[in-house]
């Protein structure tokens, strides 16, 4: 009887609490921006423990890592996963919670001698976070086929590295063909990133979809100019122009209103000197809406808001679309598993859509998918201070293992009805 079988907390607690020492920052939390060392050594750590549960290990040619566990008849695999970079500021969970989580479901299994029908995989993609080299989720991107592998390694960034030369460096340009093989089905386990669950008193989020995503990075050239002697009136300022659309994204979420979010983070002025009129600066915007047709508008407003703006102060500004990616609806099939199967441990379970991106919503493209979601304390991530209770950590992942022996069981050849 598998139904009722849990897995191990405290073993699953260790594994993040070693992982989270790689790359440890201020506050608790951890640095492994995709593809620097910290990375590789985290990537390290996950993949020998991976070995030391006789898992079948390959990596692809952007670096992602899977690992299968051989079930009663061959094929595809029930798939789990997520990431283990994390942007430069992570806390402990974003991410490795879902890689971590997948270890520990195998390792019950086998504990209990439990043989799956269907292989199970997990697996960890690379760069989803997408700080250092945009766009977010760029391995599931890639295994999924919405990427060309070739145009994958040419991406440079943010301090021009190149992501094909830094897989070389740190040794995880694998052999194995990209796009890769789809699995029969997906789940990922993630803390909710969000303050919904929290504020509901929930533990489990049975999540619906993932929202649009819309990042652009704006270039602004300018005058500089002697911050004393240049008459307002005669300035083609770019520090002002970065600050005004810093200020109308700000003003055209709260407008729009339901759940739009309008983000700069990041913002470089130059010469970014106290007595010079900025003569450049760049910034990137990041909109996202559950609503396909409301962030298309918002990326329209915006893009009339900066053409007004560039004549009005006379500076130029040229825009590359870092990331794009609509709204994604997962398999309602996978979606209601995970309710039934939370219901039935006895957790309290609400649907909610996700607010953050997830490899998951990649994955959606070639196979049935779906997430399962855990509190965030205060609703803070991509911060050290990021935290969910252990106790929703392991009732994650003892969800996690139920819906993947649902999954295992599902016949989820024919299509989602809903
Ligand atoms: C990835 O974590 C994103 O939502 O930006
Ligand atoms: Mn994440
Ligand atoms: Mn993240």
């Amino acid at each position: 009887m598998t139904a009722g079988m849990r897995t191990d907390g405290d073993r699953l607690l260790r594994r993040i609490g070693e992982l989270a020492t790689i790359g440890p920052i201020e506050g608790g939390g951890s640095c492994r921006l995709a593809l620097t060392e910290e990375d590789r050594l985290g990537r390290d750590l996950v993949v020998a423990w991976m070995r030391d549960l006789g898992l079948d290990v390959t990596i692809d040619g952007i670096g992602n890592v899977v690992a299968v566990r051989p079930g009663r008849l061959e094929g595809p695999p029930t798939m789990t996963g997520s990431h283990i970079d994390t942007v430069r500021t992570g806390g402990r969970y974003d991410g490795n919670l879902g890689v971590l989580a997948g270890l520990e479901v195998i390792e019950t299994l086998a504990e209990n001698g439990v043989e799956t029908e269907h292989p199970l995989a997990v697996a960890f993609f690379t760069d989803e976070e997408g700080s250092r080299f945009p766009p977010d989720m760029l391995g599931s991107l890639v295994y999924v086929g919405g990427l060309g592998l070739e145009e994958a390694l040419d991406i440079s960034g943010i301090d021009d590295a190149v992501v094909g030369d830094e897989l070389e460096r740190i040794g995880y340009r694998g052999v194995a063909p990209c796009p890769g093989p789809a699995p029969r089905a997906f789940v990922e386990l993630h803390i909710e990133q969000g303050p919904v669950l929290e504020a509901e008193g929930t533990t489990i989020g049975a999540v619906t979809g993932v929202q649009g995503i819309s990042w652009t990075e704006f270039t602004i050239e300018g005058q500089s100019n002697h911050a004393g002697t240049t008459p307002m009136h005669l300035r083609h300022d770019a520090g002002y122009a970065a600050a005004a659309i810093a200020a109308h994204v700000r003003f055209l979420a709260l407008s729009m209103g339901d759940r739009q979010v309008a983000t700069v983070g990041r913002l470089g002025l130059h010469p970014d000197l106290v007595n010079v009129v900025a003569g450049s600066a760049t910034l990137t915007v990041d909109l996202r809406n559950t609503d396909e047709d409301r962030l298309v508008a918002a990326e329209q407003d915006l893009a009339s808001f900066v053409a007004d703006l560039a004549s009005s102060e006379g500076v130029s500004i040229s825009d590359r679309t870092l990331a794009r990616f609509e709204p994604v609806d997962f398999d309602p099939r996978v979606v209601e598993t995970v309710g039934t199967v939370a219901d039935r441990l006895g957790h309290t379970v609400q649907s909610l859509p996700s607010g953050a991106g997830h490899d998951a919503q990649m994955l959606a493209r070639v196979c049935p998918t779906g997430m399962i979601f855990v509190p965030s304390r205060n609703g803070i991530s991509h911060n050290p201070a990021e935290h969910t209770d252990p106790v929703d950590l392991v009732a994650g992942c003892d969800v996690l293992l139920q819906t993947l022996l649902a999954l295992d069981r599902a016949d989820l050849n024919s299509e989602a009805t809903s």
